[in-house]
């Protein structure tokens, strides 16, 4: 006891010094990059071996110096790369046979080397407000006789946190392990914080889970991890992982959206990695004050519509630094038909979306990176897409309206650098896409557009649109200011410089340049 202060003061003394980073060990159900090694000042990190592209996950202390060293594993000299948000820009060199880069803050990275597949460097800040292990507010999983070891389906989530829901304002922890869980309802006034080194699997078995709904052109499906319907300050934090296995599911015939903030107020999410999903990734569904930071979303390519982050028919939510990597759409907004196929379990009465931003993301998909639609059944107002990065996608923003007849208004581009198009999503492959298709479900409007500052590396194969589709479809007061084509300096002027030569059904589209 006597030594404690002393031990505290000397903690703060190094902690004062020394700057820190942590990677958290490799869970044992994945393999080390066979491509890819890492080091951080020094110190290998644990990469993941996964499909399409590698990861790696690391915490550091931001302010400081931090020195990464990326190397192909079989010893290859490095011949070209590139790193991903190139606005940055980050000062790599190569250094023998590494690539060599210091950073003072955590981004998130995509690194292309050669012609290896891709390397997502995942850097978050530094954890704060972890919470212990155990004490008087605490639920630890493995006291609810939780199997860490991922062999049985365990109830001891569920259970640790059904008794945590008893004292309004606690936390379920879970530790370092892998558990394979069944459906995961998040209880009213709770947090759940996975740990870094924590896996929370799916197990692909569609006996294991309660169906929900039905889509008609794929399978049955659930929702995993949902919060309480009409409960309130739900947090889901750490720096663990939330595993779909999405892609076991699918071929089982089956789907998940994983994580489902639902008819829920004032939810936080902070930090946990979601992977392979088999369905929408992350959707809040008609929810109230939401924030989601540190979001990463590592959807497989080879699993269709598996979309990174839908907000549904909710009000004032904020995602916040976050990458998403998908085959489908990585950051959307819709509004849905009222109980039809996947809006079967929805709470309420469809509802507008309204007050939804996105901002200091990173897409990399097959579809869309940031965009309205393809629901439009409800009213979208106020949806704000800004300070973001696609590394690469079929078109870059865009709007789609093809499902239902209200209106999109008050939508903003702002701030987006599109590096790489490839690809022809709904037969689009465009920088930019806002358009109405009439599939018999409705066509409705779109109103006060705000495009602003967009550098198009590329511009796409095809042409961009801004169209609306008839009379009662109309696309009107659009502000186009500052979009730079490749790597032009000076923004364009003309419809013509933009390849925008499909404006039908629309009025007031303006070219105003800073
Ligand atoms: C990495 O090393 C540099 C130089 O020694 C140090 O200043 C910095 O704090 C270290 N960063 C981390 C996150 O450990
Ligand atoms: C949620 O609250 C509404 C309004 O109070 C109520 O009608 C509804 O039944 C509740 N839903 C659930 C699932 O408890
Ligand atoms: C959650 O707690 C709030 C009070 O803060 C209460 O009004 C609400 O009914 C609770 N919801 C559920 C699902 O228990
Ligand atoms: C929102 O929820 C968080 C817990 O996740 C809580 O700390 C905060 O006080 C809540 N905010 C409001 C306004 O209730
Ligand atoms: C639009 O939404 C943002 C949050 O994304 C909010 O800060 C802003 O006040 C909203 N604007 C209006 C006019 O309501
Ligand atoms: C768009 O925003 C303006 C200003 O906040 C607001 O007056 C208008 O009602 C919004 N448009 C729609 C269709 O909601
Ligand atoms: C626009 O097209 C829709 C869908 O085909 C149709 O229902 C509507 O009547 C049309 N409006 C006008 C003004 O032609």
């Amino acid at each position: 006891m006597i030594f404690q202060p002393f031990l505290a003061i000397l903690a703060l003394l190094i902690s004062s010094i020394h700057a820190s980073f942590v990677s958290y060990p490799r869970p044992s159900i994945y393999d080390k990059s066979a491509h890819f090694s890492l080091k951080v000042n020094g110190t290998y990190a644990y990469t993941v071996s996964y499909a399409g592209y590698d990861y790696v996950q690391v915490s550091m202390d931001e302010g400081y110096d931090t020195e990464f060293r990326i190397a192909l594993t079989a010893g290859d000299s490095i011949t070209s790369y590139s790193i991903s948000p190139a606005k940055l820009p980050i000062s790599a060199k190569t250094e023998g046979n590494e690539l060599v880069f210091s950073l003072t803050k955590a981004h998130y990275l995509i690194v292309k080397i050669n012609d290896e597949k891709e390397f997502v460097v995942l850097l978050d800040p530094s954890e704060v407000d972890v919470p212990a292990s155990s004490g008087s507010t605490i639920y630890n999983v493995l006291d609810y006789d939780a199997d860490n070891t991922g062999k049985s389906l365990t109830k001891g989530i569920q259970a640790a946190m059904d008794a945590a829901a008893e004292k309004p304002g606690s936390t379920v922890y879970v530790p370092a392990g892998l558990y394979t869980i069944g459906n995961l309802m998040l209880r009213n006034h709770t947090s759940l914080y996975i740990a870094g080194g924590a896996v929370l699997r799916f197990s692909g078995n569609p006996s294991d889970y309660t169906t929900l709904y039905n889509k008609a052109d794929l399978y049955d499906g659930t929702w995993w991890i949902q919060t309480e319907i009409n409960s309130t300050n739900i947090k889901l934090y750490g720096r663990g992982t939330i595993d779909g296995n999405g892609y076991n599911t699918r071929k089982a015939k089956f789907m998940a959206d994983l994580v489902v903030p639902v008819g829920t107020t004032n939810f936080t999410y902070d930090g946990v990695l979601v992977r392979d999903s088999s369905f929408w990734a992350v959707t809040p569904i008609q929810v109230t004050d939401a924030l989601l930071t540190n979001l990463k979303i590592l959807d497989r390519q080879d699993v269709t519509q598996d979309d990174g982050i839908d907000v549904i028919e909710s009000t004032r939510v904020t995602v916040r630094r976050s990458i998403a990597i998908a085959n489908d759409d990585s950051y959307s907004a819709k509004t849905w038909q009222y109980n039809v196929h996947t809006t079967v379990p929805y709470p309420y009465a469809p509802r507008e979306l309204r007050d939804v931003l996105f901002e200091d993301c990173l897409a990399w998909t097959l579809c869309f990176s940031y965009k309205i639609g393809e629901g439009v059944w409800d009213v979208q107002d106020n949806v704000t897409f800004r300070d973001s990065v696609t590394y690469k996608a079929g078109v870059g923003i865009g709007i789609h309206h093809k499902f239902g007849s209200e209106i999109a208004s008050n939508i903003t581009f702002e701030n987006i650098d599109i590096e790489r198009l490839s690809g022809s999503p709904a037969g689009k492959a465009t920088w930019m896409a806002i358009y109405v298709d009439d599939a018999g479900q409705g066509v409705g409007p779109l109103k006060d557009l705000t495009i602003k500052n967009i550098r198009a590396r590329q511009q796409g194969k095809g042409d961009a649109y801004l169209a609306g589709y008839n009379e009662s479809s109309i696309v009107s007061d659009v502000t186009i200011s500052d979009v730079y084509i490749h790597d032009s300096k000076v923004p364009a002027t003309t419809f013509e410089e933009m390849k925008l030569f499909h404006v039908s059904h629309s009025e007031g589209i303006e070219i105003v340049n800073s």
